[in-house]
């Protein structure tokens, strides 16, 4: 028998939404690696500057600036504490209630003022006017919610007439190939452990995800998985294991989510109201490139220089349309 259906007759998980699954179960969502939040901008790094164009293609593409922006999905304020200096207020709504208090603690840490933080139940109503928000940014959250077309029909109500969404999300065509299926683990606050099992049907556009927690510390589970560290071999996820670590399951549960490529996202864009629907190159892709046609001489060596010299190029970059193929960034006008 498949081990998904094997383990849907044996734990009989409980549906719940991904807040539940994963993001409330995280003390940092990033692992506190985000330049900035949690640690000082490496001018030498270039992960830090991909971070960077993509701060400012969150800032320039919504011409942020002096507006009201949401930010939708910020887990631990990403964009949403990196675009505040930029706009005039920031207004960031998760679904999990940690992650709330995740960005907000991170915002006072920062001594950001003018965002806030508001927990949001998902799958309901936004607790904002029609037209409230000059800008939207939602950074690989809509896809995570019990339903994204109905979460972009929100965005819309929202966002005041000629304003802008700009959305990045995960599509799954990155895990054609072999990566459909995937196992982790992962040590939870209290000391138990979560196994993670991703199935992932790339045509279809969805995924399940299955989290089984098991009342051991990670080693122990993972000696039983063959685990060396998170990772563990999807194939090492047997009956047979996890028939061992019965006893000591404490919870199952499970969501299912979509994924939609850039083709579907720009249909239900426009479906829900949206005007001018425009796939484009980013602002994260173009600063890693400059940071590797640079030599260490050539290169910026500060924050302020940096956001200088990309800053002209990442305007011209979230202006550039992106084959949908790629699955870019998306500009979405209403
Ligand atoms: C992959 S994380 C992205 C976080 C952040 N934007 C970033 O790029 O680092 C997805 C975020 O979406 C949030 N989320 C999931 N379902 C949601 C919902 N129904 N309503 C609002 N936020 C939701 C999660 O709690 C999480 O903070």
């Amino acid at each position: 028998m498949d081990i998904f259906s094997w383990i849907a007759e044996e734990f009989m998980p409980e549906i719940r939404p991904t807040t539940a699954l994963i993001y409330d179960a995280m003390a940092s969502q990033s692992g506190e690696a985000l330049p900035i939040i949690y640690r000082p901008f490496d001018a030498g790094h270039p992960g830090h500057w991909q971070d960077r164009g993509s701060a400012l293609d969150f800032a320039l593409s919504t011409r942020c600036e002096g507006q009201r922006v949401l930010d939708f999905g910020p887990g631990d304020g990403w964009p949403s504490l990196i675009i505040a200096p930029y706009a005039g207020e920031v207004v960031g709504v998760d679904g999990s209630a940690r992650r709330v208090s995740v960005c907000a603690a991170n915002a006072a840490r920062l001594g950001i003022t003018n965002a806030t933080f508001h927990h949001v139940a998902p799958g309901s109503r936004l607790p904002f006017d029609d037209n409230s928000f000059g800008a939207v940014v939602a950074a690989s959250s809509v896809e995570q919610t019990p339903d994204p077309r109905a979460t972009l029909t929100e965005l819309c109500r929202v966002l005041r007439p000629g304003g802008k969404l700009r959305l990045s999300y995960e599509s799954l065509k990155r895990y054609s190939g072999g990566e459909e299926r995937e196992a982790w683990l992962w040590a939870l606050d209290d000391g138990s452990t979560r196994l993670m099992l991703y199935d992932r049907a790339t045509e279809e556009e969805i995924a399940l995800q299955v989290a089984l927690t098991f009342g051991l510390p990670r080693d122990e589970v993972g000696r039983v998985l063959g685990a060396s560290g998170d990772a563990v071999a999807f194939s090492d996820v047997t009956q047979e294991a996890l028939s061992r670590l019965l006893p000591a399951v404490v919870d199952a549960g499970a969501c299912t989510t979509r994924h939609p490529s850039c083709g579907t996202w720009m249909r239900w864009l426009s479906e829900v109201g949206f005007g001018l629907v425009v796939p484009t190159h980013s602002g994260a892709e173009i600063a890693g490139r400059v940071f590797g046609t640079l030599s260490e001489d050539e290169r910026p060596d500060t924050l302020e220089r940096i956001d200088a010299y990309l800053r002209p190029i990442v305007a011209i970059a979230i202006e550039l349309p992106a084959p949908v193929e790629l699955d870019p960034m998306i500009t979405a006008v209403k």
